[in-house]
C-alpha cells in the first residue's frame, strides 16, 4: 500500500522521513521498499539532462520521468516538482499545472519552490484536491537572484523571513515541506515551530525527514558534490569499471563468445 499524504502529515515526531529523488524506473524499484516518498525533483534537468540549472526543466519532462517512477513503485509516495515557469505567475496557471501533472502522472503530490509569496497558489491547489510540499530556504530555480546558490538564513532578517515562508505555507495547507541548505539552529528552530513535517536537504537532522538526489548519494552524478551530501557508494567509478572490460572484450573479439550468439537451427 502506498503511503498517503495524510500518513505522512501526521508522521512528526514519530522516526525520521526517508526520501530520495527519483527519476527513472530502475531507480524507483531500487528505492521503493525504504523510503517513505520519493520526488521526481527537476534536478532531473540537471543530472540526467546535463543542462546548467533546474530552470531548464520543462512540464513534459516532469511527466515522463514522472510516469515512470509512479509505475515503477508501490510504497512511496511520489511527489513531483513543479517546474520553472509553470506556477509562479497565477494561481491559476499553477492549478492548470498541476492538475496535469497528477493526471497525466498519476502521482500523488506535487511540490513547489517559495514561502509567503507562494501562499495563495498553495491554498488553491490544496483547496482543488491536490496535496502539496512546500520548499523554502536554497531555491533552486531561483538560482539567476543575489541569494542565489548559497546557504540561506545566516542573518537575522533572513532567518525571520524564513520562519514567516514555513508558517505561511504551512497555514496554506502544505502536508510537509523541504527546507534546503539552511543552518543546523535555524532549522531545528523552523521544525519546532510547525506541526507539519519538515525534510531538510542540507539542513541538519533536526529536521522531520531527509532528502538527498540518489545519483548524488550513489555517487553515479558528475561534478561538484554541495557538502551536505554523504556518498555511500561509488557507481561512477563501477560503471567506468564494468565498460573498459566491456571495451577490451570487445576489441579482443571476446564478447560476444558462443553463449552470447545465436546459432542456426542444425547448429543448435
Ligand atoms: O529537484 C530536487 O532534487 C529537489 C531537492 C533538492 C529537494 O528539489
Amino acid at each position: 500500500m502506498r503511503k498517503t499524504f495524510e500518513a505522512i502529515k501526521s508522521s512528526k515526531g514519530q522516526p525520521p522521513l526517508v526520501c530520495l529523488t527519483a527519476y527513472t524506473a530502475p531507480i524507483a524499484a531500487a528505492c521503493d521498499n525504504h523510503c517513505d516518498m520519493l520526488l521526481v525533483g527537476d534536478s532531473v534537468s540537471m543530472v540526467l539532462y546535463g543542462e546548467e540549472s533546474t530552470q531548464q526543466a520543462t512540464m513534459d519532462m516532469m511527466i515522463a520521468h514522472g510516469r515512470g517512477v509512479v509505475k515503477s513503485s508501490k510504497n512511496a509516495l511520489i511527489i513531483v516538482d513543479m517546474p520553472y515557469g509553470s506556477y509562479e505567475e497565477s494561481p491559476q496557471l499553477a492549478l492548470e499545472n498541476a492538475k496535469r501533472i497528477i493526471s497525466e502522472t498519476n502521482c500523488q503530490a506535487v511540490k513547489l519552490e517559495g514561502g509567503s509569496d507562494m501562499a495563495e497558489t498553495i491554498k488553491i491547489l490544496v483547496d482543488n484536491d491536490i496535496p502539496v510540499v512546500g520548499h523554502i530556504g536554497l531555491l533552486p530555480q531561483s538560482v539567476n537572484t543575489p541569494d542565489g546558490f548559497k546557504v540561506q538564513g545566516r542573518d537575522q532578517e533572513q532567518a525571520q523571513k524564513l520562519m514567516q515562508d514555513a508558517k505561511a505555507i504551512e497555514a496554506a495547507g502544505a502536508f510537509c515541506f523541504v527546507i534546503e541548505a539552511v543552518p543546523e539552529s535555524l532549522a531545528g528552530a523552523i521544525t519546532a515551530s510547525v506541526t507539519i513535517p519538515t525534510i531538510g536537504i542540507g539542513a541538519s537532522n533536526t529536521c522531520d525527514g531527509q532528502i538527498l538526489v540518489t545519483e548524488d548519494m550513489l555517487g553515479l552524478s558528475v561534478g561538484r558534490k554541495p557538502k551536505f551530501v554523504k556518498q555511500y557508494a561509488a557507481l561512477q567509478e563501477g560503471i567506468q569499471t564494468a565498460i573498459s572490460k566491456y571495451a577490451e572484450d570487445v576489441r579482443a573479439r571476446e564478447f560476444p563468445s558462443s553463449e552470447n550468439t545465436y546459432k542456426d537451427k542444425a547448429a543448435a
